[in-house]
């Protein structure tokens, strides 16, 4: 028997039928050309029976079952990600009303455990997972009654994916993949409480999305007491698999908003001892707010357009069209673009051909969107919230570039550094003895991305520089070998995100030049660093070895000049010990307790030994009969030794 495609072939080609295939060719319909509708006992084509399972699907089926683009994929992801889409969404409605965040997290292991099959156990194909409780409960602007339990229970609803404004969120995704793995995992519905400023109450609303239909199911409403003001909390109960992940995403959120302050409480298994953390601001200076603006022409692709103007029914001339929906494009400007183009400039915006117009602007000098619309952390808070996390590090420093944009999309970077101390290294991944790699923490929107490093522009362009020119060891194109933590932030209008899942940032030429711009002023700043501290390092030892010789040279200072030669070596040491090692034009910050050999970079430690090596020698050569003389007559003339050597 042929292939059910084959067979499909040769029907539709008129050639005779293979063994076994039905007898009589499908007659067509007259009217509409369509095969008639089978009879039971003529088998279907595999046209037909296509056809028949053919249907639409919504987003919420769509998500329901691919939930791992989203970072729910398996119990450890998904906790994590659980947690992520519920605090950004926080952060949001925080920064929506210009208030300083106050989050409280809870995860506590209950009971009941959740069994996913597996061939990863050796004495069963059955694993557990605890079913955790998620509470995160936010100060935020809250959610108006009418809209919670569509916010909440509709996939693809939400605030900010038709805004041109820097948010976390972006899709109108997050808390509701969430509710789904919540509801797939241990059945139990979300309950969300929730009060805005004005609402003299709270209000719960315990829901479930049903995903055939793509709507909320709302199984009870109650008016409640809300401790806030106003805020919002959201409730779920999901499997998870709790790892260190989840602090580290906590400590790294703060680490992006100094500003806020993140309580956190876990209970990893049940009935266990709670462990809490309190991520403190770092400071109470609130970012500025994001402004929203309407899309730039040059970020629109030709099809988007076509469809734009097509579809409007607001505007009567192109000119209108343009001046009303886009950036940056005054009644003049507009005049010059559809000249260009060819178009009248009172036609009607159908007939305005949307590839010559775009060919115009990409021709004529259209101005860059505004790039004061957007709120980045700020040099000074990313050097304050590293501080903070990391309060022994030896560096630290930050830089920010100028705002700039990509395809008519404004975005900035941002990056930092902490280097050495035992904070960093604690965080850092040890390669063998006094070896660590460095570690990079990478932000899009002042959100860490946790996932999917390798394929994440940030994350590449770390490994593109040449930290060897900064005196840092490295393979080529790999991290660098230092106890140092990098971070790489991105702020945008749009991110742009490989996945729904937002955890990587996909390639553009202007993002990855400004991000290598930034981290080559960074490394400059490491190696002036790293250079002050090796000039220390000498100087101690120089004074070390001045310490050694000391004595000797009281002695013989004391039989040349009759002066008492325990005050004379009193004398010597008190000068060596005021001695101060030469300043650096280093924009570090000034190490708070240097521990150099612990941590140094083999590469640095080597030259530090060098530099050691030579200065031994030079001592040495010194206090050589010769030497000593010059020393004598010398300090006849000065009156310190720091003078003489200096
Ligand atoms: N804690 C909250 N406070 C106020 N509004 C909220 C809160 N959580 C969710 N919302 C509202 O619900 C909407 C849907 O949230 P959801 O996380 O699904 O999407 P999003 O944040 O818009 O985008 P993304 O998919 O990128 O997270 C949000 O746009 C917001 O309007
Ligand atoms: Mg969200």
């Amino acid at each position: 028997m042929g292939s059910p495609v084959a067979e499909a072939g040769e029907l539709k080609a008129g050639v005779a039928k293979p063994a076994g295939a039905r007898s009589k060719p499908r007659r067509k319909s007259k009217r509409h050309g369509k095969a008639q509708k089978a009879s039971p006992q003529q088998p279907l084509t595999v046209a037909e029976t296509e056809a028949k399972r053919m249907r639409a699907v919504n987003p919420a089926q769509y998500y329901r079952q691919n939930l791992g683009q989203l970072g729910f994929g398996d119990p450890e992801h998904a906790l994590v990600q659980t947690i992520k889409e519920l605090m950004d969404n926080s952060l949001d409605a925080c920064e929506a009303m210009m208030i300083l965040p106050e989050i409280n997290v809870e995860l506590i292991a209950t009971e009941k455990r959740y069994e996913v099959v597996t061939n990863k156990t050796k004495d069963g194909s059955v694993r557990t997972f605890p079913i955790f409780k998620v509470s995160v409960e936010d100060n935020g602007c809250g959610v108006l009654r009418s809209k919670v339990a569509k916010c909440f229970g509709k996939v693809l609803y939400g605030s900010k994916f038709f805004s041109f404004k820097q948010s976390r969120g972006q899709q109108g995704l997050g808390v509701h993949a969430a509710i789904i793995y919540a509801q797939l995992t241990s059945l139990e519905p979300a309950v969300i409480t929730t009060k805005t400023e004005s609402d003299p109450s709270g209000y719960r609303v315990v829901l479930k999305i049903d995903t055939e239909r793509n709507g909320p199911v709302v199984i009870s409403t109650d008016e409640v007491k809300f401790e806030r003001l106003h805020g919002t909390r959201v409730e779920l109960m999901v499997a998870g698999d709790y790892t260190d992940k989840v602090e580290y995403f906590i400590k790294e959120l703060s680490l992006a908003n100094p500003h806020a302050d993140l309580a956190f409480k876990v209970v990893k298994e049940p009935n266990s001892e709670p462990k809490q953390l309190h991520f403190k601001r770092a400071n109470e200076i609130l970012p500025p707010q994001p402004r929203e603006i309407k899309p730039h022409l040059l970020s629109m692709e030709p099809g988007a357009l076509l469809e734009m103007k097509s579809n409007d029914l607001c505007c009567k001339t192109a000119k209108q069209f343009l001046t009303r929906h886009f950036v940056r494009i005054s009644e003049e400007k507009a005049a010059q673009l559809l000249k260009a183009s060819g178009i009248r400039q009172d036609a009607p915006p159908k007939e305005i051909d949307v590839e010559r117009l775009l060919k115009a602007a990409r021709e004529g000098d259209l101005m860059r969107p505004p790039l004061d619309v957007l709120s980045p952390i700020g040099e000074e808070a990313l050097r304050q919230s590293l501080r903070r996390m990391y309060p022994d590090a030896e560096f630290i420093g930050a830089v920010a570039r100028e705002p700039w944009s990509y395809r008519g999309v404004p975005f900035q970077v941002e990056v930092g550094a902490a280097f050495g101390g035992q904070s960093v290294i604690n965080d850092c991944d040890k390669v063998r003895e006094s070896v660590f790699k460095s570690r990079v923490i990478r932000l899009g929107n002042k959100c860490p991305l946790i996932y999917d490093s390798k394929d994440c522009l940030l994350y590449k362009v770390v490994k593109e520089i040449n930290w060897r020119n900064y005196k840092i060891s490295q393979d080529e194109g790999s991290l660098p070998y230092a106890p140092m933590i990098i971070v790489v932030s991105l702020i945008s209008t749009k991110v742009p995100y490989i996945v729904p899942g937002k955890f990587a940032v996909a390639y553009h030429e202007e993002i990855r030049e400004q991000l290598r711009l930034a981290l080559q002023t960074l490394g400059r700043m490491i190696y002036a660093f790293i250079s002050h501290r090796q000039r220390q390092e000498h100087e101690r030892h120089r004074q070390s070895i001045f310490q050694i010789y000391a004595k000797e040279v009281a002695k013989d200072l004391s039989y040349f000049t009759g002066i008492d030669e325990a005050k004379l070596l009193e004398g010597l040491l008190e000068s060596a010990k005021h001695r101060k090692p030469s300043k650096t034009k280093a924009e570090a910050e000034p190490a708070k307790k240097p521990e150099p050999k612990a941590e140094s970079p083999p590469e640095s430690k080597k030259k530090v030994a060098e530099v050691q090596a030579q200065s031994i020698k030079a001592v040495e050569a010194t206090t050589s009969k010769k030497a000593k003389r010059s020393l004598h007559e010398g300090l006849r003339k000065q009156s310190t030794l720091e003078q003489f050597f200096g």
